[in-house]
């Protein structure tokens, strides 16, 4: 029997990452994303993903000092950014710019575990400012090296405004890189995963990955929301905006879930309180306060819980990020998650080719063209 959209149907095992859509609940190799979220940070979690246990101080130094010397781009796609910076979006840029990444990897065509490793290493290591140079180049402004004392997240903020952020507000950064660097068998790497099934190489399997994320119902649901927030603009015109969309069967963007369908995303419940603590620190509320509004009146209305893309909008908006950044923002935290799942596959591998079912007519005879009327 055909399961449209292929929901419930188990594609791969996986020691990354589990859910429990019932209870709400979501850990990375069987830690409570709360716990990861509170005590942890990006770069602990991009451990944890890869090995499966969390680091020792001197193996999260060793990870620490490997990601800091691999951030700069390479000469060749610096080379390519001032033109991807006037001619693509900002998420065609990522997929352009990943794929071109494979030219000059000091690894080549090499496919062994090591080589595969650091390969996906330099993708973590390499996005933000892939991201953040984009940005200034579009919009006519100096680059920003790299910042070798700042952690992954600080360091993003710092080459994409050019100022040193504050610690708070990369904080938040961070918590939520770290919300959103897995979620098992979503589309973008249960396409990675396919590319890979082919032992095609590290950065194919990514390409494909940034491809399908950038879409409205997967990462692109942040930007989407955040249009959202700017249409509704006042808390007071949630319900009719809401009520309107909803008559006209459109979908409110950052809510519903294939998996969490009646509960509330766990991450989602981190990031509605960042994202106040945040608005409260920026003195602009007004974005969570008008997210609020919205919530209220699409859970009573029609019982959907937001996602792990409505608040990010209110946050990200709050930390300083250009609202067309928001995905690939979340494409940089999924990185970390892709890049394991690539691996793992890899490391157990069978192609991936599931079947269809033919619905359409059987058995016809072949008309030649001109007798066809
Ligand atoms: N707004 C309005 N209605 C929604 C909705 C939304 N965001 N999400 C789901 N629904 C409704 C559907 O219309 C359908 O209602 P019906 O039974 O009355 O027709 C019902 O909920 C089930 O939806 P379905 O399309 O089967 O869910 P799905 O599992 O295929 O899709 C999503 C999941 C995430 C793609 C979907 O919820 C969605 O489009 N959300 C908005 C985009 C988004 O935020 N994506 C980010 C995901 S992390």
């Amino acid at each position: 029997m055909t399961e449209k959209g292929l929901q419930d149907v188990v594609a791969a095992e996986t020691r990354i990452s589990d859910i429990d859509g019932e209870r709400g609940k979501l850990w990375y190799v069987g830690y409570d994303i709360e716990d990861l979220a509170r005590d942890s940070n990006f770069e602990e979690v991009v451990y944890l993903l890869h090995h499966l246990e969390l680091p020792t101080r001197d193996q999260l130094d060793e990870l620490n000092e490997f990601l800091v010397s691999e951030r700069e781009p390479s000469p060749f796609l610096v080379s390519l950014m001032p033109t991807l910076a006037q001619q693509t979006s900002p998420m065609s840029m990522l997929r352009t710019s990943v794929s071109a990444a494979s030219a000059y990897d000091p690894d080549g065509w090499e496919h062994t575990p090591e080589a595969n490793y650091r390969k996906a290493m330099r993708l973590v290591a390499k996005t933000p400012a892939l991201i953040a140079m984009y940005h200034r180049m579009r919009t006519g402004q100096e680059t920003v090296p790299p910042n070798p004392k700042l952690p992954h997240a600080a360091n993003f903020l710092w080459m994409l405004l050019g100022e040193e952020p504050d610690p708070e507000l990369a904080d938040a950064l961070d918590v939520s890189l770290v919300l959103y660097a897995d979620h098992t068998m979503n589309a973008s790497t249960f396409t990675a995963r396919v590319i890979a099934s082919t032992l095609s190489d590290m950065f194919s399997a990514i390409t494909g990955a940034i491809a399908a994320l950038k879409g409205p119902l997967h990462g692109g649901a942040n930007e989407e929301a955040m249009k959202m927030l700017e249409e509704v603009a006042d808390p007071a015109r949630a319900e009719a905006y809401v009520k309107d969309k909803l008559a006209r069967k459109e979908r409110i963007m950052g809510f519903g879930h294939r998996v969490y369908r009646h509960v509330e995303d766990p991450r989602a419940r981190i990031l509605r309180e960042l994202s106040r603590r945040i608005g409260e620190r920026v003195g602009d509320l007004r974005w969570w306060e008008i997210s609020r509004a919205i919530e209220e009146v699409v859970l009573r209305e029609k019982g959907l819980y937001p996602n792990v893309d409505f608040y990010v909008a209110s946050l990200y908006h709050c930390l300083g990020i250009p609202h067309d950044l928001m995905t690939p923002v979340f494409a940089m935290a999924r990185m970390a998650g892709w890049t394991a799942h690539v691996r793992e596959q890899y490391a157990d591998n069978r192609i991936i080719r599931p079947d269809s079912e033919y619905i359409g007519p059987r058995d016809r005879t072949y008309v030649p063209i001109d007798e066809r009327g």
